[in-house]
């Protein structure tokens, strides 16, 4: 390019309201601290959606809201400790995002990217690496294509691991994140009685082949009374698995089928899109057709949540809108998987106890 492009002529666009404190505050203010259900966590591997109950849940919230509005921390809790990340799949915002958290909270990172460049490649087993693992590090991120990797590995570890993503099983510390970005939208999803009818959530995706939505929908079930639907839109004839459906609607959640987009659209307060299912060595797209665009029959207070990366099913004229609280959604992961990584690797304290109440 022989002349200075346009876009060096101007500082950096600064934060949107959507990037702005006020809305962790606010539901850091609405969530009173309770150390106790975090300390629950400490050492445990999280590995599915379902080893939350409503009290972490939003203690976790609480306290990725402390670390979103205090960037600068004044002590750094995991300094010294080694994160291992291990992803043996593609991944922009889980691994990076866990790695900005490590970093923030002062540790130190080890990344696989490519599990060819491990013994795995020699036909070691994940047990061995695992084991390894113990020696190495304080705490693994597992991301694998394989559902059952992230077990084999538990059978030989001493130190906790997260999971990543497995498969199309699983992938809570994204569910954390979606439940992170809809509490700072409305805290009183809280509330033990929620006040009116509820808000209707629409998930364009499938259950029971993206680990997104699986999980996503474990941890809708523990705000089921803020909730007065959860309509499903899809194509696919049997979207749940087995008893996924039952486990669900056990739980308070009220679930419905749609093959219809344009129709559920106008009544939904929140739309959740995905259309990727992750499955061996590639990914499968599943409801491309089901799209979204400014020009969609949005509610004018609709917020679109996608986990990202998106492809042809969310168009990029929404990015400017007030629909879009995506980005938030990603930026906010950062945070709950500090105040996740806190909880399980050093053990939460009060935000307010000293260094000497903490030893
Ligand atoms: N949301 C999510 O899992 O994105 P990545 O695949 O980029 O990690």
């Amino acid at each position: 390019m022989n002349r200075l492009h346009p876009l060096l002529k101007e500082p950096v666009q600064p934060a949107d309201w959507r990037e702005g404190l006020d809305r962790p505050q606010a539901l850091l203010d609405y969530v009173s601290e309770d150390p106790e259900p975090l300390m629950d966590l400490a050492h445990r591997p999280i590995v599915s959606a379902r080893q939350f109950d409503r009290a972490k849940l939003f203690q976790l919230c609480r306290l990725a809201a402390h670390y979103e509005t205090t960037p600068a921390l004044m002590q750094l809790p995991l300094t010294g400790k080694i994160l291992i990340n291990a992803f043996y799949e593609p991944s922009t915002r889980t691994r990076l995002s866990f790695e900005s958290a490590w970093h923030r909270l002062g540790g130190d990172v080890m990344s696989i990217t490519d599990p060819a460049t491990t013994g795995i490649a020699k036909g070691e087993s994940l047990a061995d690496v695992a084991e390894m693992f113990n020696h190495y590090g304080d705490v693994v991120v597992l991301r694998d294509s394989n559902e059952q990797a992230v077990y084999e590995m538990l059978n030989s570890l001493r130190i906790p691991i997260l999971n990543a993503g497995n498969g199309i099983d699983e992938h809570p510390t994204q569910a954390l994140a979606d439940l992170f970005a809809l509490f700072k939208w409305r805290p009183e999803l809280m509330d033990d009685e929620p006040k009116g009818q509820g808000i209707r959530i629409g998930i364009i995706g499938v259950p029971n082949r993206m680990r997104t939505v699986r999980s996503l929908l474990i941890l809708l079930s523990l705000i089921a009374p803020a909730i007065s639907e959860v309509v499903i839109i899809c194509d696919v004839e049997q979207p749940f698995d087995g008893d996924q459906r039952e486990e669900l609607e056990e739980k308070g959640l009220r679930l419905r089928a749609s093959k219809s987009l344009n129709n559920e659209l106008p009544q939904l307060d929140v739309v959740y899109i995905n259309s990727i299912a992750w499955v061996g060595d590639t990914y499968e797209k599943l409801g491309e057709e089901l799209r979204l665009s400014a020009h969609s029959p949005l509610k004018d207070s609709a917020i679109i949540l996608h986990p990202l990366a998106r492809g042809e099913e969310l168009a990029t004229d929404l990015d400017d809108t007030e629909h879009n609280w995506y980005f938030a959604q990603a930026r906010g992961a950062v945070y709950i998987r500090m105040a996740l990584l806190t909880s399980v690797v050093h053990r939460v304290h009060r935000v307010i106890d000293t260094p000497e109440q903490q030893a």
